[in-house]
């Protein structure tokens, strides 16, 4: 497995997986605009065989990484890619500045939330009917020391 900056030769793939991911995916123009536009974005892939599967997008917001989106394509879960992919970006926003780590889960997503307590992430406070589709709250987690992430280092993959 490979963890590659996001390009636009990805867009077609990344759309896929974050449309096979969510209840509300993002358009094609708005990761077009992540790649493109966004300054703050670092937009990163996981290739397995030269194939997509599996996209992350960090804001670097002062110096905190903000976990915008992050998916694994459904035939490719549970192989430790999405835990691989994480922790390289983290470790790469940590090299460039940023010192903690947030980022808003649905109430409901089980899977999402023990990866991240996997990375020493905390539920510190609730947003209340924050998804719109069904009004779920979002847990928001942060991880105060992005330096505890080399913790999981060998672990992962
Ligand atoms: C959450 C998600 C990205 C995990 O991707 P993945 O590549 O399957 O994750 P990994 O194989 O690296 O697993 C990482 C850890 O997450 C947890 N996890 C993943 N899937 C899980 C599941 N179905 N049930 C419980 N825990 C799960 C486990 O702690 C796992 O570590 P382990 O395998 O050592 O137990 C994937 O399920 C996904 O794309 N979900 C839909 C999109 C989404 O919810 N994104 C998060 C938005 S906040």
């Amino acid at each position: 497995m490979q963890v590659r900056r996001m390009s636009l030769d990805h867009l077609a793939a990344v759309v896929e997986i974050d449309h096979a991911s969510f209840k509300l995916p993002w358009s094609e123009r708005a990761y077009q605009y992540e790649m493109t536009g966004n300054s703050a974005a670092r937009c990163w892939v996981s290739e397995v065989d030269a194939q997509v599967v599996a996209m992350l997008i960090i804001w670097m917001i002062l110096d905190e990484a903000h976990i915008a989106t992050i998916a694994t394509h459904p035939e490719f879960r549970r192989r430790g890619i999405a835990k691989r992919l994480l922790m390289d970006a983290l470790i790469s926003a940590r090299e460039e500045g940023a010192r903690s780590a947030m980022l808003e889960v649905r109430a409901g997503n089980e899977a999402a939330q023990e990866m991240y307590k996997l990375f020493g992430f905390k539920a510190v406070g609730l947003r209340k009917k924050y998804y719109k589709d069904n009004n779920e709250d979002a847990v928001l987690m942060t991880l105060e020391n992005l330096d505890d992430v080399h913790l999981i280092h060998g672990d992962a993959m």
